[in-house]
């Protein structure tokens, strides 16, 4: 295990730029937001500061509005399509930051779980660097207020506590089942301006990328909406009423519940201002996760243009065990799902670790993005609700079998469940971080 532990901080090395790690060389060479979020609870186990760069490298990009970014371009111009000429934010949106070249479009708000835990890390650090962190976590707090209260109030007008989404980018799952019937309702217009996927060819078309990348088809529509975004100039208040793609995404919704509390206990400890107000909107999202839940207790989105519930066998489904809130008898309900043969239980899995979508759904497939495969950091989150819970003997099993999976020292982006073949980048900068946490 201390060999798995260099060898993650090693791989993290290799894509740190000073004060942000690209998410991963080539596919990803810029700054993501929730993969910031874990970079930072993963480098938390080896310096509470340089975790801190992370998350104020990613606040320092964050809109007038309070929205955090999902990408914060790095300088120069490291190939990604697309890239800050196709967002245009900056010259359509007042809004948008000056310094820094970003997307217009918010990722899961995992931040305040970062927070909480450098500052539990910062406990056993020495008195000068503990106070250092806290200084330092007092002067993001406005930003992160601001971030809270910009989800709350944006993406919530109607205070249901469901997180609307603009885009599958936004759930961080992109081509997931979750989204497939809301997608096929965007049909790219006639204005529809023609790019070249970048995302093939960094991951090197003599291995297999297409097949573990979404389709051409939806690329098209991923860039449609980036052309409605521009129309409205990136207004929350337009975008709200006219996109083609606006839906309520539960396990964001979930992560929002965790993260308030979370910054609500640093809040109290302290003496921060915001912790009611944090608490408050832990309470409506927590009830908008629970109002979708069915008989087995698990969790639905919603199509908010269509109207309608979108019951798909997704990791997402889980989302009650982020938030809480489930009554005993359908929290058994769902700890029975996720280690049925549906889920943890099936017999062909190599690693006993989730998979994001059922293998038993007619949309899985074993390789291909968020069809199928397992995500380290999703396990992560898994393990951390359970143990939010008071599920610990079935954290500890899934944790166990993360760390074999991570085990093969490449902290691939996702791995095939069936084969545990590692697919997609490497090293991710979040699959290291998520073995540093859970080897601490
Ligand atoms: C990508 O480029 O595939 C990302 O997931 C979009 O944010």
């Amino acid at each position: 295990r201390p060999q798995l532990v260099a060898r993650a901080a090693y791989a993290l090395r290799g894509n740190d730029q000073g004060r942000l790690h690209v998410a991963a060389p080539n596919l990803y060479p810029h700054m993501w937001s929730w993969d910031a979020a874990f970079v930072a609870i993963g480098l938390a186990r080896l310096s509470t500061l340089r975790a801190l760069d992370e998350l104020e490298t990613l606040f320092a990009a964050q809109w007038r509005t309070g929205l955090v970014p999902h990408i914060v371009f790095t300088d120069g111009d490291a190939p990604y399509e697309p890239g800050p000429k196709r967002w245009t934010c900056r010259e359509l949106c007042a809004d948008a930051p000056s310094g820094a070249s970003t997307s217009g479009l918010i990722q899961p708000p995992v931040h305040g779980v970062a927070v909480r835990r450098i500052l539990d890390a910062a406990r056993s650090a020495p008195a000068a660097e503990r106070r250092e962190v806290v200084e330092r976590i007092r002067a993001l707090w406005p930003s992160l207020l601001a971030w809270h209260r910009y989800l709350a109030a944006y993406r919530d007008a109607d205070g249901l506590g469901q997180l609307m989404i603009y885009h599958g980018w936004e759930s961080g799952m992109d081509n997931s089942p979750r989204w497939d019937a809301p997608y096929a309702a965007v049909l790219p217009g006639a204005e529809f301006v023609p790019f070249r996927r970048a995302d093939l060819n960094a991951l090197g078309l003599t291995g297999g990328a297409p097949s573990q990348r979404p389709t051409d088809a939806e690329y098209a529509k991923y860039q449609w909406l980036i052309q409605e975004l521009r129309q409205v100039r990136y207004d929350d208040s337009r975008a709200r009423d006219s996109l083609s793609f606006r839906v309520a995404d539960v396990f964001a919704a979930a992560i929002f519940v965790a993260a308030n509390e979370e910054l609500a206990t640093v809040a109290d400890e302290l003496g921060l201002p915001g912790a009611d107000e944090l608490i408050g909107y832990a309470d409506r999202f927590r009830h908008g996760v629970l109002a979708t839940t069915d008989e087995r207790g698990f969790a639905a989105d919603l199509d908010l243009r269509a109207g309608t519930v979108l019951r798909t066998e997704t990791i997402a489904g889980f989302a009650p065990l982020l938030s809480g809130g489930l009554d005993p008898a359908r929290q058994a309900a769902l700890l029975a799902e996720l280690t049925s043969p549906r889920w943890c239980g099936h017999p062909a899995l190599q690693y006993a670790v989730p998979p994001t979508t059922s293998p038993l759904a007619v949309e899985f497939d074993p390789v291909r993005y968020w069809r199928g495969p397992q995500w380290p950091p999703m396990t992560w989150l898994l393990i951390w609700g359970l143990e939010r819970s008071g599920e610990q003997e079935a954290a500890l099993a899934i944790r166990e079998a993360a760390i074999d999976q991570l085990a093969d020292g490449l902290f691939a982006e996702y791995y095939d469940p069936f084969t545990s073949a590692p697919l997609g980048a490497r090293p991710q900068s979040w699959s290291a971080a998520v073995a540093l946490d859970l080897l601490a």
